[in-house]
């Protein structure tokens, strides 16, 4: 029988994810902070805009710990997103009702050159300053079995919300722009993967036990652009990282990958993968080996639900999951519409292995 109760030393997502299969396995869901949540709409009605919470140490804190009160889950993800790396480079970013995301399109050498990795350490201070707040939280609270994730998103799918300037379709600007002004869309990869080991390489600093590098769009890329733009800098991110923070894992989730899952893995160092919604955990354990730690993939809309077919879904996802080292975790994001009641069952379902 293995001890959950966080006696028998290291955290469970730590050593899943450092290779030991652990039964019933840890739990944390992508988006777990978030408008499903009363506590979420709470405080997010009280603050002018989204970028305003997340910059707001004290309260990106207490989203952060909200759904770890409610569910107990194994891991809190900082709350924050992807997109605050543009933002701190001072690209501008809004966050509008209904629409996402909205940011100036890079389409050329001088908005390239306005992007100032001069000013991150100043605008990121806040949210480093939630990573210290949550890790302080987290022992104050006594969730001692729950590891404190960073993250950023990776260099591909961050450009994707640059060049195309939001969630664009397909992101055809941002792929085109990879044939047809290769060196400049070599010139802003390069740019987001420097500031990105930085970036996390700062959130580990401050109290980030795990990563997590989100490259949602990764597979809307062919074989080719696969390897240069997602296995490539994720393969420098965690050396990069590893130089400075040894021994500190790395989850990847190459979102859409699916065949490339495998030369991913191997490629880029990661520590685990995140496997999506459309891979098949036996597919994925086939394509990494038997030592690497999978995390996923419960689909998002089962959740949404709720009922048999949750639970028919659930019970799949642990049997594919176990036998090795396995995170259980969504394929995708929570949806906002998500009853909480579901996100119980789920637990519940879960933590009976
Ligand atoms: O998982 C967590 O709880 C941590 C916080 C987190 C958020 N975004 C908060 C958020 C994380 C890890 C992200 C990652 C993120 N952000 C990704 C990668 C994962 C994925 O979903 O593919 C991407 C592509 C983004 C960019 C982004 N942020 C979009 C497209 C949107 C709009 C869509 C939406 O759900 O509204 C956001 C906004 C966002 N990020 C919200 C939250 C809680 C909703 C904003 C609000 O509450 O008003």
């Amino acid at each position: 029988m293995i001890d959950r109760t966080g006696r028998d030393g290291a955290k469970p997502l730590l050593r899943v994810l450092a290779g030991e299969a652990v039964w019933p396995p840890p739990l944390w869901l992508m988006r777990q902070a978030g408008r499903y949540l009363a506590e979420y709409r709470a405080v997010r009605s009280g603050v002018a805009d989204f970028i305003a919470l997340c910059t707001t140490p004290d309260l990106a804190a207490e989203v952060t710990l909200q759904p770890i009160r409610r569910f107990g889950f194994d891991a809190a993800i900082l709350f924050s997103d992807i997109l605050m790396l543009p933002w701190a480079l001072g690209h501008g970013l809004a966050f509008r009702e209904g629409e996402g995301p909205v940011l100036p399109p890079l389409r050329d050498a001088a908005s390239l050159a306005r992007l100032d990795p001069g000013r991150l350490a100043e605008r990121i201070a806040p949210i480093l300053e939630t990573v210290r707040l949550v890790r302080a939280g987290l022992t104050r609270e006594g969730f001692d079995r729950t590891a404190l994730i960073g993250f950023a998103g990776a260099p591909f799918t961050v450009a994707c919300y640059m060049v195309d300037g939001g969630s664009a379709r397909d992101f055809v600007a941002t792929r085109t722009m990879a044939y047809a002004d290769p060196g400049l869309f070599a010139a802003l990869m390069e740019k987001l993967t420097e500031t990105t080991i930085a970036y996390l390489s700062a959130q580990i600093a401050a109290g980030a036990e795990v990563v997590m590098l989100f490259d949602s769009w990764a597979g809307l890329l062919a074989p080719p652009l696969f390897d240069a733009h997602v296995i490539r800098p994720a393969r420098r991110i965690v050396a990069g990282l590893a130089a400075l923070h040894p021994g500190v894992p790395v989850i990847g989730f190459p979102r859409l990958a699916g065949a490339a899952l495998g030369p991913y893995a191997a490629g880029s160092g990661v520590a685990a993968v995140g496997v999506d919604t459309g891979t098949a955990l036996g597919f994925a354990r086939g394509a990494v080996g038997e030592k690497m730690a999978l995390q996923g993939n419960l689909d998002p809309l089962a959740v949404l639900a709720g009922g048999a077919g949750l639970a028919a879904a659930v019970d799949a996802v642990l049997t594919a999951g176990r036998g090795g080292p396995f995170v259980f975790n969504l394929g995708h994001g929570i949806l906002p519409a998500t009853p909480v009641a579901h996100v119980e069952a789920l637990v519940r379902q879960v933590r009976a292995g």
